[in-house]
């Protein structure tokens, strides 16, 4: 979503602000715009489409100046037009802002600002907040007044960066529910919406949380609430490298993820296997593990592939655990008037930390009483922040629009947290000794699936031209088959859907014909007998057939198409397995069809907007 970029220090800031723009791409945009201002006046390039156009035309353009913001937006107000761009600026021109969230009255400030006389060029909301802190500024004669009086006023959420030509050594940063992160250098200051648009230039950061503001300037900075109380920055390390989030020599980030998946499942179950014990240690819960102990119902919520991951936990946690668990989307939980207790515990899963309608849900459930916990991925994020205690995931940043390290790596947590909870209970040292070996070792087969990479992209090219794609699994590969279906759609365009194996008698099947597509989650587990029936089914109606299978199987070749292999393992953690060839699968077809992989069409990295 919305990405956020500014600089104030002593170095010519279009360079910093065009490279911040750049690393911030990944997070799905559809305009891009920068502000840059010479100590006496601001200058202003926008437009729709790509940072690279916005680039090659600002080359051109004289921008000098040592202090900038640059922003790329994803519309919510407006369509994405050159006017509707940001930066936004005041009537005057005076006062520059780019802004991530929503301003929810806008429309009555807007009503209330015409009548006074203003205009407005766009459509969108964050030019409202610029002509309001413009007007008054001129009522005031402050920036910094100007700015926290407009925001105690508006509603809705801000991750803000401003400038003003009458204060040329100040950039304020500001954030209510979108993030905003500040990189702490030598006299210079960095201000971003998430951290990789900061780690190419100092590891020291400060995470400003919900009304909180940032005056910073050359020779320093305050961070205070946008009542005007000072609050003492805390200072964190970034933890990932600056190549981490670099393409190397893969032609995208999804498929680099994707084939990081060995290196980074290591990393979320590191430290925290016991073998010997066949159990989990997770340092995030100890602070909780009473509560973990005595919990009669588990809540765990996210959106999109996290709500997937959730849905395999729900099988995870229930089987070794015995204990209830509930799967809710973020953004329906939020807004039913849940019925949740003070014993239970909700968990949030979230790869960024910031979705909106996850942290809200969450919210919600304190509220309630519940303990609540985050399961995310990104280091110092807000849910990773408000939530009582939790665990991340390790696997470093994903750039990637579509999720598929964050998944695995999620799927690792929920595996070690349902032998904690197993454990804690009834299950024996030895079925856990016995998932614990099987966990330990996923990485290996990881890296078994991904050696036969090309077989499945040969197979991808012959798909490329479908319009349909069905997906089906039963048992705890259900959520795969939905999440095969979300990875093809996400980044290829072709409708694709998931759907229980066995739940396609009752509807699906009407669209099964030569020119459908099947996708088989088929591997060896007790209700492998089913789902070879439903095999059957969709290969008497000719539907095409690709069966994901587990090593050894020697049924399966007569019936399928196309048959991928994967080893055999636990069959809790078979979800691991399964969706690596689907992950390369739809990534191979979208590359077929042309698509921009890394950044799909309207799709964004991190939604932190209802
Ligand atoms: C967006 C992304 C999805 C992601 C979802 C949840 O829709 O495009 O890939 O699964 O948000 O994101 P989260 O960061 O909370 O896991």
């Amino acid at each position: 979503m919305c990405g956020i970029i500014g600089y104030i220090g002593h170095r010519p800031a279009l360079p910093i602000v065009l490279e911040g723009l750049r690393n911030l791409e990944y997070r799905g945009y559809d305009s891009a715009g920068i502000a840059i201002c010479d100590g006496s006046r601001i200058r202003i390039a926008k437009r729709a489409g790509k940072v690279a156009s916005l680039a090659a035309e600002v080359e051109h353009l004289p921008m000098p100046g040592t202090l900038g913001i640059g922003h790329t937006r994803w519309a919510t107000h407006g369509e994405p037009t050159d006017t509707n761009a940001h930066p936004h600026s005041d009537a005057s021109s005076r006062i520059v802002l780019i802004h991530n969230g929503i301003i929810e009255n806008y429309a009555i400030l807007k009503t209330k600002l015409e009548r006074l006389g203003y205009s407005f060029r766009s459509e969108t909301d964050t030019e409202v907040l610029a002509v309001f802190i413009g007007m008054l500024y001129d009522e005031l004669g402050d920036f910094e007044l100007a700015v926290r009086t407009a925001l105690q006023e508006v509603e809705g959420t801000f991750g803000l960066a401003i400038i003003s030509s009458n204060d040329p050594d100040c950039l304020i940063a500001a954030r209510r529910g979108s993030p905003i992160v500040l990189g702490i250098g030598d006299d210079e200051y960095i201000v971003a919406s998430d951290a990789s648009a900061i780690v190419a230039h100092t590891r020291r950061v400060v995470y400003l949380r919900d009304d909180e503001m940032a005056i910073l300037r050359r020779n320093g900075y305050v961070t205070k609430t946008i009542s005007d109380e000072y609050i003492a920055p805390e200072i964190h390390e970034l933890d990932f490298e600056l190549e981490q989030i670099q393409r190397g020599n893969f032609p995208h980030f999804m498929l680099k993820e994707i084939f990081e998946q060995p290196g980074t499942f290591r990393d979320s179950i590191r430290g925290r296997l016991l073998l010997a014990e066949g159990n989990a240690k997770l340092g995030g819960l100890a602070s909780v593990a009473d509560k973990l102990r005595s919990a009669r119902r588990i809540i765990l919520t996210g959106c999109g592939t996290s709500w997937h991951s959730a849905l395999v936990g729900e099988y995870i946690i229930e089987q070794l655990a015995r204990l209830p668990v509930e799967v809710e989307y973020a953004s329906e939980l939020r807004y039913r008037n849940p019925i949740i207790y003070p014993d239970d515990i909700v968990i949030g899963i979230s790869q960024s930390g910031e979705t909106i309608d996850t942290l809200a849900a969450l919210r919600e459930a304190k509220l309630k009483g519940a303990t609540i916990l985050g399961i995310v991925n990104v280091v110092g994020s807000t849910i990773a922040r408000e939530t009582d205690a939790g665990v991340y995931l390790h696997a470093g940043p994903e750039v990637g629009v579509a999720s598929t390290k964050a998944f695995t790596s999620q799927l690792a947590v929920l595996a070690l947290l349902g032998l904690y909870l197993g454990r804690q209970r009834d299950l024996s040292a030895s079925e856990g000794q016995h998932l614990a070996r099987e966990l330990d070792a996923i990485p290996t087969h990881i890296t078994k699936i991904l050696e036969a990479a090309a077989d499945i992209e040969r197979i991808a090219v012959e798909y490329a031209d479908a319009t349909n794609f069905l997906y089906l699994g039963r048992g705890v590969n259900f959520p795969v088959a939905l999440e095969g279906a979300l990875k093809l759609k996400e980044i290829s365009y072709i409708h694709a859907e998931g759907y229980p194996a066995a739940e396609m008698k009752h509807g699906p099947i009407a669209l099964i014909d030569a020119n459908m597509p099947v996708v088989f989650i088929a591997t060896r587990d007790d209700i492998y007998d089913k789902i070879v029936s439903n095999i059957q089914e969709v290969r008497a109606r000719r539907g095409r057939i690709i069966a994901i299978a587990t090593e050894g199987d020697d049924r399966l070749p007569a019936l399928a198409d196309h048959v991928i292999y994967v080893p055999p393992t636990h069959p809790l953690l078979t979800p691991i397995l399964a969706v690596i060839p689907l992950q390369l699968l739809a990534y191979y077809i979208a590359v077929a069809r042309g698509c921009d992989v890394d950044k799909p069409r309207n799709l964004a990295k991190s939604v932190t907007v209802e």
